[in-house]
């Protein structure tokens, strides 16, 4: 990565025309010394979104997104930090050195060109060492052709430690074969192959690297697979076995079948199904399922069948929609993993199976149902704690929406007290791991992070707590579902029992720690672009709400754009068209008519 002085950075900001190049995708008007248009971001249509050209940063009064010139190219336009930089001073005619930082070789080099020479070293192994001759047979035995395996790249370790004369004569360093997971240092001070007499599968980087092995025993013995450890170019957590073949497939197919081993994925490619990936041989972590989402809107998990699949089927499960997926999970007969039923069968055994799979928490419920877990309340009880879970992965607000209402049906549990519980966790851990590590390394003795609040929701509740008309008109207007963060929606139904109590000690009271934390929030606020007039907030907060389902699906429709061929861009253009149309012109009656109506059209 190139690093572009701050000194640079700061000329740029500081001589770039702000309102021009906002200016380019946004028609704005001139207000005093201010730009104002109608917010892009949440899509608004009153001009609540200012361009300030003396503080060189924009700034929406409803959704409150605001940034300098660089965060408006990488927001709207996807840029990464270094282009904008870049793109910006090109355009004010500043000359950034091209990567100056950058002098002397890749400091990873070696580590790569450690493991091309040992990969390169172990296929010729394979086909050629007299020792190899049970690696070689292993394969027959399972219908693995040895031409096949050579061709993916399967190698063989011996036992011996011919690895170590070999690296020596290619003149690779002890320190980088170290360094790459390829040989142990032992207590004794002496070094070994860390894989010895095991067959070994390649597992590249997206480049096509190789950066590690998974290597399996041929006989019994422990562990039955051994990994290369974490490396500076090998993460098992952030990689995924077979993703470099797959991607362009994935991507065709608009799908990836997720399989748990190594043998699983070389059966499916082998078979010609070539949109198949595996995890490193550990649970799916969230890293590996965003990398995924790059590449495709939906996955089908095809694990075991037994316990242990099972479990990590539905944790994965939840990593996948966690990242906004769509996921499937394929049943295969008792006894039978991916490998063994493809290679009696081919892909036609395989075909009904993906085609057969059910959404993921479908299947949970199948599972519950079949359990009897549906027949008692104390079951039930128990049964809906594994589902919500899953409701709460589920990031894409469509989905959830029909998971909720799946489950409310099932169960019998209003949609309402489920929605509660489904929030009750998730507004103040905020989905997904990344902000659960950000959280941790706050560290202890820090002060408790803020409370994330959604800022439309904050707004309205600012100018509700000023009371009189517009909290009548509220009460009228805006159902309490409207509140996603659970402890502002908390607030707002205080505020609708008594709202006379409004802020009193017997209000405060009544809510809980997490409601009174998020009420100081509300009110220790510094307007730090002058007060807006909270007739228009009112209103365009209520439209915002109002209209965020919609815009929600606006903002996956603009996602899928990138993912799509160009024919059925053509109409997703027109279908974003008219949900605009729809947003600006329908009326509150009509937009909430017009999404229920939604919701029994996906759920059929
Ligand atoms: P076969 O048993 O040869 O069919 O291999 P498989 O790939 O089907 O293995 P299995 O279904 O037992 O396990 C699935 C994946 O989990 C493997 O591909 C490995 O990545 C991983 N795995 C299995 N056993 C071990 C182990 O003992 N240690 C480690 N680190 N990973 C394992
Ligand atoms: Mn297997």
């Amino acid at each position: 990565m190139s690093m572009i002085p701050d000194e640079i950075i700061e000329q740029v900001r500081d001589t770039a025309d702000i309102v021009g190049i906002i200016g380019e995708s946004v028609e704005l008007k001139r207000t005093g010394s201010d730009y104002r248009a109608p917010c892009p971001f949440h899509g608004g249509t009153h001009r609540n979104f200012a361009v300030i050209p003396k503080k060189g940063r924009y700034y929406c009064f409803v959704c409150h997104e605001s940034g300098d010139v660089f965060s408006w190219l990488m927001k709207r336009f996807g840029m990464d930090y270094p282009t904008a930089v870049r793109d910006v001073a090109r355009r004010c005619g500043i000359t950034i050195p091209e990567r100056p930082g950058r002098t002397g070789p890749d400091p990873l080099e070696p580590l790569f060109g450690a493991v091309a020479a040992a990969h390169d070293w172990f296929t010729r192994q394979l086909l050629e060492l007299a020792e190899a001759k049970i690696a070689r047979e292993y394969l027959e035995g399972r219908n693995v052709p040895i031409e096949t395996a050579a061709l993916y790249g399967l190698g063989f370790a011996p036992a011996g430690s011919g690895f170590l004369g070999a690296m020596a004569t290619l003149g690779l360093k002890d320190e980088a074969l170290l360094e790459a997971g390829l040989t142990l240092r032992r207590d004794d001070g002496s070094i070994v192959p860390r894989f010895r007499g095991r067959l070994l599968f390649p597992i590249h980087d997206l480049r096509g690297r190789v950066v590690g092995f998974g290597g399996r025993l041929l006989g019994p013995g422990e562990p039955k697979y051994l990994n290369s450890p974490e490396t500076p170019i090998f993460h098992k957590g952030r990689q995924l076995y077979n993703l470099h073949q797959a991607k362009s497939a994935i991507r065709k197919e608009e799908t990836v079948i997720l399989v748990e081993g190594y043998f699983d994925v070389l059966r499916l490619v082998l078979a010609g199904i070539e949109h198949v990936v595996a995890p490193l041989g550990t649970a799916l972590t969230s890293d590996q399922a965003a990398l995924l989402k790059r590449y495709a809107p939906s996955a089908t998990l095809l694990y075991d069948s037994d316990r242990a699949g099972l479990r990590a089927t539905f944790r994965a499960g939840d990593e996948l929609l966690r990242q906004g997926m769509r996921v499937r999970v394929a049943t295969l007969p008792a006894g039978e993993d991916p490998d063994t039923l493809v290679r009696a069968g081919g892909a036609a055994a395989l075909e009904p199976i993906v085609r057969d799979a059910v959404d993921v928490l479908e299947r949970k419920i199948q599972l519950l149902e079949r359990k009897g877990w549906f027949d008692s309340v104390e079951h039930q009880r128990a049964a809906l704690d594994r589902l919500i879970p899953t409701i709460r992965a589920a990031a894409d607000p469509i989905t959830r929406e029909l998971y909720l209402k799946i489950v409310s049906e099932r169960s019998g549990v209003s949609r309402e007290v489920l929605q509660q519980q489904v929030a009750a966790k998730s507004a103040f851990q905020s989905e997904g791991a990344g902000t659960a590590r950000r959280r941790r390394s706050a560290g202890p003795g820090l002060p408790e992070p803020r409370p994330r609040l959604d800022p439309t929701e904050r707004s309205l509740l600012r100018v509700l707590v000023k009371g009189g008309e517009w909290l009548t008109r509220a009460i009228a207007q805006v159902p309490a579902e409207w509140f996603e963060t659970a402890s502002l929606r908390e607030i707002y139904e205080a505020m609708r029992r008594s709202p006379e109590r409004t802020g009193t000690q017997i209000f405060l009271e009544q809510l809980s720690e997490e409601a009174r934390k998020a009420w100081t929030v509300l009110n220790d606020h510094e307007p730090q672009y002058g007060t807006p007039d909270p007739d228009q907030t009112y209103v365009d907060c209520v439209r915002t709400l109002q209209a965020r389902p919609l815009a929600r699906e606006l903002t996956r429709l603009a996602r899928r754009n990138r993912q799509v061929s160009s024919a059925e861009y053509e109409s997703l253009v027109s279908e974003k068209k008219r949900l605009n149309q729809e947003i600006s012109t329908l009326s509150p009656e009509e937009l909430i008519k017009r999404h229920i109506r939604r919701g029994d059209l996906d759920a059929r």
